[in-house]
């Protein structure tokens, strides 16, 4: 691995844990104005403090975000469809590795759409951004999308998925956890990182998740949804790299949460 590219790469990991939290706000780019995201700018500053590296595109960093933030930026490269197609798959590389290199990225990203109807365009695509990255120095995250079906994603999908976009050479990827996790993480020979999914029932729904994603082989957590979509969303972003950095118990966590809640409002 070129110096440029590790040095990147190690940019987004904490050395203590080893391990990243990345903060996901990255939706609006087939979602449109998500929930809780309407206001990107809004919503995204008290957060980055906190984040190891944020995930996003380029209309949002360069809007939302302002150019002091010493925070490594994951770029999202793909894209071209939206919510409002059932196959979500056919998306195309749509930021060039010069506007990567120009918005001094810590890496790209795009979505892999492993099984699905635009499969060879998602991989032939990320082969080329590999070879762009690896000729820039900057590493390449892969993105195990499953459209609109989540539910049906297994271990065994998740660990041909993960393991393709690695052997295409992929630096790093991101998938969601599932029952089975550990055989995702034994079959991809580079960093998992686990996207939240939508928001769950609760935020120690999350917390969980997180937990078991760690004890089962995660590099960390590329979470979105499950963060700004809660009612604490610093606190959870904290209780979280409590989780991922100091390997802290769900019932830490559920402290941390407890504690960095923002004190109910007084009565008018
Ligand atoms: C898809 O919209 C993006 O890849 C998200 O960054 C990813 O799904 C993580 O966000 P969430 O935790 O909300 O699923």
């Amino acid at each position: 691995m070129d110096w440029g590219l590790a040095n990147r790469m190690h940019r987004m990991f904490r050395p203590t844990s080893r391990n990243t939290v990345m903060l996901a706000v990255d939706h609006g780019y087939f979602m449109g104005p998500t929930r809780r995201l309407e206001d990107a700018g809004a919503t995204i500053a008290p957060l980055v403090p906190y984040a190891d590296a944020l995930a996003l595109t380029r209309g949002i960093l360069r809007h939302a975000v302002a150019p002091t933030v010493p925070t490594p930026i994951v770029l999202r490269v793909s894209g071209g469809v939206t919510v409002l197609h059932d196959d979500l798959s056919h998306e195309a590389l749509t930021t060039s590795m010069a506007d990567a290199v120009r918005l001094n990225a810590a890496a790209v990203a795009m979505s892999v759409f492993v099984g699905a109807p635009h499969e060879h365009e998602s991989l032939v695509n990320l082969g080329n951004l590999v070879d762009a990255g690896e000729a820039a120095g900057i590493p390449v995250m892969a993105i195990t999308a499953v459209g609109k079906e989540l539910e049906k994603r297994d271990a065994r999908y998740l660990a041909l998925a993960c393991r393709v976009s690695a052997e295409l050479g992929a630096h790093l990827v991101k998938t969601y956890y599932c029952d089975g996790f550990s055989k995702v993480v034994e079959g991809c020979p580079v960093p998992l990182v686990v996207a939240g999914g939508p928001r769950l029932e609760s935020d120690r729904a999350a917390l969980e998740l997180a937990r078991r994603a760690i004890d089962e082989g995660a590099h960390g957590i590329d979470m979105g949804r499950n963060i700004w979509q809660s009612d604490h969303p610093v606190a959870m972003l904290k209780a979280l790299r409590a989780i991922v950095h100091e390997r802290a118990t769900v019932g830490e966590a559920m402290d941390v949460l407890a504690s960095e809640r923002a004190p109910a409002a007084a009565p008018a």
